[in-house]
């Protein structure tokens, strides 16, 4: 199935004249559930008009690296870090030879270089260009490097030549792309994830919880089941949309969540622990709203601990991988190493909530993955591209155990 759903796709279009077929993918691309910004090359718009592209995408179309307008608004660097795949389509000789030599000297090149996101390039150009040693060395260094290259396809050229460079089809691309989305490196598991706050009643209109969205723990949700995993997600108060195909459990408090969890995880081969799970909840939740009239100046609300879902399910007997997150505001891998060792974790995640640009509510998450070995810090990204590099690193752990 051909889906990008909820995926942001940065379409890069440089100067050849299969650019106007940038139109179509925009189109096909959003069908399928895409949200497409388009960065285009000075050459690109001589073939066509940064405002059809506009018009069709729904965004300001980006051109130059220097214009203070575009910065002002979405600068490079956020472009960058917007997009789930960079797809440069068509991608010129030109353009291959630039970015197989490391150059910046334009907006894409720029960009390309910035991003942590998949970049695949649909070659386009005429057959002699395409065959030319000079254009097979740039294509195996860029591959060497991890770049996706999709086609070209063969067969007559608008210059009247036939032969390998021709644009492939809008519909070959969107496939292409999606598949990058569709892994199955955890196809075949079982997966229960939990996410977002718990609330704990003081009384029938009152609750003790915490700042988080939920939207980390979503969006593992949504990239376990690209690759390939039956996917549980037990989640606490959360407006967030469900990802397709995923089976949600909506839960409130702590005691809940351990029973919904305990009650699935004994036929799940991996569990992962994101849920800010409320540490302590009121010992004796009142059966009426408490009145302050009642009540005075001061109020004591008892609490008592609550059960350590994640330390639980690692404790079990032949129980499934175990991975837990770590909220932490100072000295963050030393305590994310103690809690992995306390709870008998396989991995942990850590993070540094203290920066808001990185924290609960925020899009962007900058982690470090520990094991009981390795320490392996990852860049500033978006939760969603997260989710789907763990995701890799995760089936890659599990292998090696
Ligand atoms: O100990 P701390 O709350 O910092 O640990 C965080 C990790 O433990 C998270 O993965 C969280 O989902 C999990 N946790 C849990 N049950 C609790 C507290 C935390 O599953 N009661």
């Amino acid at each position: 199935m051909n889906t990008l759903t909820n995926k942001r796709i940065l379409l890069g279009i440089t100067g050849g004249i299969a650019a106007y077929k940038g139109a179509e993918i925009i189109r096909r691309f959003q069908d399928a559930g895409a949200e497409v910004r388009v960065v285009m090359t000075r050459a690109a718009c001589e073939f066509i008009t940064p405002l059809t592209m506009q018009a069709l995408s729904g965004h300001p179309v980006h051109v130059d690296l220097l214009d203070t307008d575009a910065e002002a608004a979405m600068g490079h660097i956020e472009l960058a870090r917007w997009a789930d795949l960079v797809l440069v389509a068509p991608a010129t000789a030109d353009f291959m030879a630039r970015l197989a030599n490391g150059r910046g000297d334009d907006l894409l090149t720029t960009l390309c270089l910035a991003t942590v996101a998949p970049i695949a390039l649909a070659p386009a150009m005429n057959q002699a260009m395409w065959l030319n040693k000079a254009t097979s060395k740039n294509e195996a260094d860029l591959k060497d490097r991890g770049i996706l290259i999709f086609g070209p396809g063969e067969g007559l050229q608008a210059c009247g030549d036939t032969g390998p460079g021709r644009l492939l089809d809008p519909e070959q691309l969107l496939q292409h792309c999606s598949e990058q989305f569709s892994s199955g490196v955890l196809s075949g598991y079982n997966v229960v994830i939990t996410a977002g706050p718990t609330q704990e009643a003081i009384d029938p209109v009152r609750y003790i919880s915490n700042h988080s969205s939920g939207k980390q723990g979503f969006a593992l949700a949504e990239a376990t089941v690209e690759a390939g995993a039956k996917v549980t997600l037990v989640s606490g108060p959360s407006q967030l949309t469900t990802p397709d195909r995923v089976e949600r459990i909506d839960v409130v408090s702590a005691l809940e969540m351990l029973e919904a969890v305990m009650e699935r995880v004994a036929t799940c081969n991996l569990f992962i622990g994101v849920a800010a799970v409320a540490d302590y909840r009121p010992i004796d939740p009142k059966a009426h709203k408490i009145k302050k009239d009642i009540s005075g100046d001061n109020l004591t609300i008892h609490l008592i601990k609550n059960p350590d879902i994640l330390a639980a399910v690692a404790a079990l007997k032949d129980g499934p991988f175990t991975i837990g997150f770590a909220a932490e505001t100072q000295d963050v891998i030393r305590h994310a190493r103690e809690k992995l060792e306390r709870k008998n974790l396989d991995l942990i995640i850590a993070n540094d909530v203290s920066d808001v640009s990185i924290g609960f509510n925020s899009d962007e998450n900058r982690t470090t993955v520990i094991s009981k070995t390795e320490t392996k810090p990852l860049p500033l990204m978006s939760k969603h591209q997260l989710a789907r590099k763990l995701v890799k690193m995760f089936a890659e752990y599990i292998e090696k155990r």
